[in-house]
């Protein structure tokens, strides 16, 4: 592969996700493979500024695969949006030589690398690292895979629990306007009714929903709800039931951020290696300004005008599941 870029730098950005460091070890060992010097910039964009930036190589890189986090750090950075910052950032990777940027990220993370690629013209591809599962284009993204099965193995929990004393939980989970972890931690999980952001949940319904359940013999019942969505928080849902049916004996539980944390599964980390490999050798090959993924186990590169004008939809399929399966 022969390619007039000699230096590349990574970074994490954004909410971490499992599977970053997965990430940044592919990147850096698929430069050293390549010849490529490689540089990590420590809190994302904010390094960048700051020239929080070293230079790495395939030890820096070890024992990190199994581990959640990022060992770069993260960081949502407002800074980076004013020219004046952007500017900043582009002197330090100047006087570095650094010529291509590969970051590890969501959507803000990629809109950063646009906005910079389009005012500066250097070479960069994001890696899709966030627990949302909410980009287009993309089968995955990295992180989601483990942070469903956490939520999953708390909602198993949780069921011990409500069994125990015939109650009904509300389970709150991750994912900013997205369903994605809410509405397959429900179907694992074995939940009666799944309240994901891209709907509206009528409170009556959810009612007879339960009910039918109870109805049926149902002991106890779990409801996992997503956070941010359009039949409002899980406190005012769970408040909404509480009142017309005041029978339930009703207790609320928010995940939050340990769905984050943890070592990431097989299939996070195998991701992040490929596409990690796979953004390098992109650049090498002339790729610029695209987010990359895995669509039916092919690698795909996404541009800037899908990433950020598409959802990735919930299928219908997996709507008309968790249905069925309530009952
Ligand atoms: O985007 C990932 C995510 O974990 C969302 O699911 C969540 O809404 C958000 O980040 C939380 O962000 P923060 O850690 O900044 O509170």
């Amino acid at each position: 592969m022969s390619s007039e870029i000699k230096k590349i730098a990574v970074f994490t950005s954004g909410g971490d996700a499992p599977g970053m460091n997965a990430g940044i070890r592919a990147v850096v060992r698929a430069c050293v493979y390549h010849n490529i010097e490689v540089f990590g910039v420590y809190r994302g964009y904010d390094g960048l500024i700051e020239n929080d930036i070293v230079k790495l190589n395939a030890r820096s890189v070890s024992n990190i695969i199994q581990r959640g986090g990022t060992i770069l750090k993260s960081a949502r950075c407002d800074e980076f949006r004013t020219p004046e910052g952007r500017q900043k950032a582009y002197e330090n990777l100047k006087n570095r030589n650094i010529d291509a940027l590969i970051a590890i990220g969501g959507n803000g993370t990629f809109t950063g690398l646009h906005v910079f690629y389009e005012q500066f013209g250097i070479p960069a591809i994001c890696l899709p690292g966030t627990i949302d599962n909410d980009l287009p284009g993309m089968d995955y993204t990295i992180g989601y895979d483990t942070a469903t099965n956490t939520a999953v193995e708390a909602i198993d929990k949780i069921r011990d629990t409500a069994l125990s004393h015939n109650r009904l939980f509300f389970i709150e989970v991750m994912g900013r306007h997205s369903g994605y972890i809410a509405i397959n931690s429900g179907i694992a999980g074995g939940a009666v009714s799944i309240v994901i952001p891209e709907a509206e949940t009528p409170i009556d319904e959810l009612i007879a929903q339960l009910d039918v359940g109870a109805e049926n013999n149902k002991k106890s019942s779990l409801v996992v709800v997503a956070e941010r969505g359009q039949s409002g928080s899980v406190w005012e849902i769970a408040d909404q039931v509480k009142e017309k049916a005041p029978y339930y004996d009703i207790k609320v539980t928010i995940l939050g951020h340990l769905q984050r944390g943890g070592s990431p599964t097989y299939f996070d980390r195998v991701l992040a290696s490929r596409l990690g490999v796979a953004a390098v050798e992109g650049l090498l090959e002339g790729k610029k300004d695209v987010m990359i993924g895995v669509k039916d186990n092919q690698i795909v590169y996404v541009d800037f005008d899908r990433v950020n004008n598409q959802r990735h939809e919930i299928d219908d399929e997996s709507l008309r599941l968790a249905k069925i399966l309530s009952i």
